[in-house]
């Protein structure tokens, strides 16, 4: 394995180093995802199907003396520094730019576990859309833990340190992230999704692409910075929801939304609000949609994996009001197209990219007619990639 070529971005990550700092670096690298189905289950203890992908954020680094770590990100073209936090309690120094943050957040998560962080300079480069919805966020983190423990000598075991990179999320975006895009960029593998239960984090998995058929992204290249606020909102409602269906159905044991049912929402005296209740109800049948999910790639059933991404996506924008009207054209003109299964806005919302069920043979012919159809309709130019199915964090 070790001789297999490195990703680009890995190679991209090295040359900066050299370029910027010099000396014999080492690098980690972590995928993006998509999300097959499961879309704002993952903070509600439910199911998700990610996938990860062949795009990375790769961060290559050498260990330095002192105590003042220096990063550069090609991306930005930007380098910031910062004194290793002792703790996740230190004070986020205001002055640094959100890239360096989620870096700044491992140091200090490890930190807080007894690892002693290598002090280091490192070089991030990727080739994620930044804000596409394939949680180029996360590639940061896995990737920057991932360098940070095996270079320390001190590895811990993938879902522990997605919970790490989860809490450094949180710590370094403000936005209360769940677990699954940490958990896929750390677990990822070649050709498979990973259906996680987020309750507890068991998962399998299964083969992760129809025969024949071949999953295309299409960005919308929309991005809003309300997302994080959005976000937290969501995640609030949901949390609402769950309190006044404790308190109505007090014999039920209800922790989460994943403990509720469509009926449950109809207990005398829930008195949920109309939000509430349109919230609640995505996420118990997204629940659903999940599992018929799983079922419908077992069987290669295209047609009923086709209905669960449009059925997702009316969800999501109906019940869940996450979407934006790019992202519906974007579905609107995929979902026109002959050789496509079904499409559907994918990851938090509020921008990012539409995942497209298309057929193998004509993947590229659809990709372009997408495109200009979009355009078209929204005067706006988007990007349409073909994803394939790789590994998860790894480091050389
Ligand atoms: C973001 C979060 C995830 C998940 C999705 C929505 O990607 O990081 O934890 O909640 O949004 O499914």
């Amino acid at each position: 394995m070790t001789d297999s070529p490195l990703p680009p971005a890995a190679s991209a990550a090295l040359a900066a180093h050299r370029h910027i700092y010099g000396g014999d670096a080492r690098v980690a690298w972590a995928p993006g995802r998509i999300n097959i189905i499961g879309e704002h289950t993952d903070y509600n203890e439910g199911w998700v199907l990610p996938a990860a992908v062949k795009r990375h954020v790769a961060v290559a680094g050498t260990v330095i003396a002192g105590s003042v770590t220096d990063c550069f990100s090609e991306h930005h073209a930007m380098r910031a520094s910062f004194t290793n936090p002792s703790s996740p309690e230190h004070a986020l120094p205001a002055y640094l730019p959100l890239w360096s943050r989620y870096i700044w957040a491992i140091f200090a998560e490890l930190a807080a576990l007894g690892v002693r962080v290598p002090t280091s300079r490192l070089a991030i480069s990727g080739d994620l859309p930044v804000g596409g919805g394939m949680s180029s966020s996360a590639a940061l983190l896995t990737a920057t833990a991932t360098f940070l423990t095996r270079t320390a000598g001190h590895p811990i075991e993938p879902l522990a340190l997605a919970q790490l990179c989860q809490r450094a999320e949180r710590l370094a975006s403000g936005a209360q992230v769940g677990i699954m895009d940490q958990a896929i960029a750390l677990l990822g593998q070649e050709g498979l999704a990973l259906l996680l239960d987020c309750r507890d984090l068991s998962h399998e998995w299964i083969h992760g692409q129809p025969t024949g058929w071949q999953w295309l992204l299409f960005d919308t290249q929309v991005r809003h910075s309300t997302a994080a606020g959005e976000y937290n909102l969501r995640r609030a409602q949901c949390e609402a929801a769950v309190v006044k269906l404790q308190a109505a159905l007090p014999d039920q044991r209800i922790t989460a939304l994943r403990d509720v049912s469509l009926a449950d929402l109809d207990a005398p005296g829930a008195g949920l609000s109309v939000v509430e209740r349109a919230r609640a109800r995505h996420v118990i049948t997204e629940n659903g949609r999940v599992h018929r999910m799983v079922a419908a790639m077992r069987a290669d059933d295209t047609h009923e994996i086709g209905h669960l991404l449009v059925a997702s996506h009316a969800s999501l924008r109906d019940d869940f009001a996450v979407s934006i009207e790019e992202l519906d054209v974007a579905v609107e003109v995929a979902t026109a197209q002959t050789g496509v299964a079904g499409a559907r806005m994918m990851g938090a919302g509020f921008g990012g990219s539409v995942l497209i069920l298309a057929r193998a043979d004509d993947v590229n012919a659809i990709s372009a007619a997408i495109t200009s159809a979009y355009e078209q309709r929204t005067g706006r130019p988007g990007k349409a990639h073909v994803e394939h199915i790789g590994d998860g964090a790894r480091f050389r």
